[in-house]
């Protein structure tokens, strides 16, 4: 989701707003609202695009002046967009507004709280409990800013909010495990999520930090700490080219949405593993029936999810197969009402998917979405939905719902196969720990310098074994999507069938090796019958079967639980495809030919 705040010329307010959310909708885009305050406090939302609150404001733009104001674009993670669930949310006296990025872990309870406290809710959000907390602090005596200080105290979850209070000139905001930054202009100042929102008016902005506080005024802004503190902020000076913009200062969406992982990971996982016990729970699936049991439906890179998410509810003992929904939709497997099918699709419109989906519905079987799209056709038509919460993915390349997707199935494995049961701590230790082991691989990848030397290559080879194999998979159609080169992946032990006749000096293989099983060994036998053929070798690999021995290059990742290494090794091969991409001068956000859904049989 996208926020903006203002505080400066009145006139102004409402088309800074207007112009901030315009700059912010690939952030989300399936509702958008405003609120303007001073003396009073004005709020108009619309689900829809931005076009259908900017005619929802035609004529009426005049009752938006104001000192100060707030504004979002939305990707909804609680409730379908509707105008109802649109930020800002209000009390019910509409004397507080807020609008809110990320997740309040424990809405539900402070929502109960509320309700029975004679508190009615107008949306089905996560969001709507903070200008109801705020306006009982408020009805306590508190100040504005007290009020929301100690609104603040009682949230468990992510949250990036920013906060106008009817009858005061200011604004609040506040960062927790979500974006924000401070916007210092001649006069006015800004909060929002990401800097695009006010480029255009000022180049300084100031990085708040976690549990950092903010009110901006007319006197300009203040930040404190989360005891009231004032901290001391450096302003810096962004030198972004204005094409860069929308891309935080990245050169490409793709390589924006690489660096996002460690963030829509959390978002992932945020309130899915229990604080006190460590078990796994997942709302949304209690409803679900028991299966012996489970297909995967899926096309593109959501099939390789689906892949390994087979490979892992076999693993637990649950029999499990992934298909090509499109194959599925014209030729499926047998089944019954026993069966639960899930179909995996980041945009949860592609049409094979849906077909597939619909084809089992209708001989019996239970239907699980398991999609990023609040809303979406799949999300709709499913028996049951589990949401990834990545956020919205602009590059036609799919990556980080990729990764989320990887975590998704893990959720449903754990849900399926250990109900009730507490899981292994170790397993979500290093669950706990997957986004900063990404973040270790995003700073420390070595995947540029490598790629460099293979630009004159007549191929490219990746290979994998066990959960390997779906991620040499996924490495390889990254790769050949934004290179267009030709790369092929493998199941490392079918390459001696067949594959290996392509193989030459001019042939660089990509080898995933994570863990220390069988399946690692096996692979570096693999990795030695090419090297026997003069290929270049990278390896990807933890290290823990030592197979960087046999490579000319190594790209390390973290060791951390054998299903979670898969999704690390992934993340070096986005950066292998994009650094490849880049070199070769691609158009890495909308390759040739290719489209980000596909909505066609
Ligand atoms: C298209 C995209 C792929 C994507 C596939 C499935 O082909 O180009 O990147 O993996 O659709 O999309 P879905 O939205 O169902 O995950």
């Amino acid at each position: 989701c996208g926020i903006i705040g203002y505080v400066g010329d009145d006139d102004e307010t409402l088309s800074v707003l207007l112009d901030g959310l315009s700059n912010l909708e690939y952030r989300g885009y399936d509702s958008a609202g405003v609120a303007v305050g001073g003396d009073g406090l004005r709020v108009e939302k619309r689900a829809g695009q931005l076009d259908a609150l900017e005619t929802a404001l035609d004529g009426d733009g005049g009752a938006f002046a104001g000192p100060v104001g707030i504004a979002h674009t939305r990707w909804s993670t609680h409730g379908p967009p509707t105008d109802a669930n649109a930020h800002p949310h209000t009390d019910a006296s509409g004397r507080v507004a807020v609008v809110h990025n990320g997740i309040i872990e424990n809405y539900r309870d402070l929502r109960d709280e509320l309700e029975a406290d004679g508190v009615t809710f107008a949306s089905e959000t996560d969001t709507e409990v903070v200008p109801h907390l705020v306006a009982q602090e408020l009805r306590r005596g508190r100040d504005p800013e007290a009020a929301v200080r100690a609104t603040t105290d009682r949230l468990e979850g992510s949250y990036a909010l920013a906060v106008v209070v009817a009858g005061t000139d200011a604004l609040f905001a506040v960062r927790h495990d979500s974006p924000l930054v401070l916007g210092v202009g001649d006069g006015e100042c800004f909060v929002a999520s990401d800097v695009p929102a006010f480029l255009e008016r000022t180049r300084d902005v100031v990085y708040l930090d976690d549990d950092e506080f903010v009110r901006l005024d007319a006197e300009g802004w203040t930040v404190t700490d989360a005891e009231g503190s004032v901290v001391d902020k450096d302003v810096r000076t962004v030198e972004w080219e204005a094409e860069q913009t929308g891309k935080s200062g990245y050169d490409h969406y793709m390589l924006k949405e690489i660096h996002e992982q460690p963030l829509s990971l959390r978002q992932c996982l945020s309130g899915r593993i229990d604080e006190l016990d460590g078990r796994i729970t997942v709302e949304e699936l209690d409803d679900l029936s028991d299966h012996e049991t489970v297909q995967f439906v899926a096309c593109g890179t959501s099939y390789h999810a689906a892949l390994y998410g087979a490979q892992l509810l076999r693993a637990a003992g649950v029999a499990a197969n992934a298909y090509y929904a499109h194959e599925y939709a014209t030729s499926p497997a047998p089944v019954s009402t026993a069966d639960l099918v899930v179909g995996v699709t980041q945009s949860g419109e592609t049409a094979d998917t849906l077909s597939a989906l619909r084809e089992a519905s209708r001989r019996g079987a239970e239907t699980l979405a398991l999609t990023n799209v609040v809303g979406s056709t799949a999300a709709r038509e499913a028996d049951h939905v589990l949401y990834i919460r990545a956020g919205p993915e602009i590059g036609v390349a799919a990556t980080k719902t990729f990764s989320s997707q990887l975590i998704g199935v893990n959720l449903l494995t754990s849900h399926l196969t250990d109900r009730g049961v507490k899981r292994r701590r170790d397993f979500v230790d290093d669950l706990r720990g997957i986004a900063n082991d990404v973040q270790a691989v995003l700073d420390e990848s070595e995947a540029a310098a490598v790629v460099e030397e293979f630009v004159d290559s007549d191929a490219f080879f990746f290979l994998g074994r066990g959960l390997d194999y779906p991620v040499a998979l996924e490495g390889a159609l990254k790769f050949k999507e934004i290179t267009y080169e030709h790369a092929e992946g493998f199941a490392a032990g079918e390459l001696k069938h067949g594959p290996l006749a392509l193989v030459t000096a001019n042939t660089p293989i990509f080898a995933v090796i994570t863990g220390e099983g069988e399946a690692a060994r096996k692979t570096i036998g693999n990795v030695k019958e090419v090297e026997a053929r003069d290929a270049p070798v990278v390896v990807v690999t933890d290290g823990v079967a030592e197979a960087g021995r046999y490579a000319d290059h190594v790209l390390e990742i973290p060791t951390t639980d054998e299903r979670l290494a898969p999704l690390l090794a992934n993340v070096q091969l986005q950066l292998v495809a994009y650094h490849m991409a880049a070199h070769l001068d691609r158009e890495i956000d909308k390759p040739r030919n290719l489209a980000k859904s596909v909505t066609v049989e």
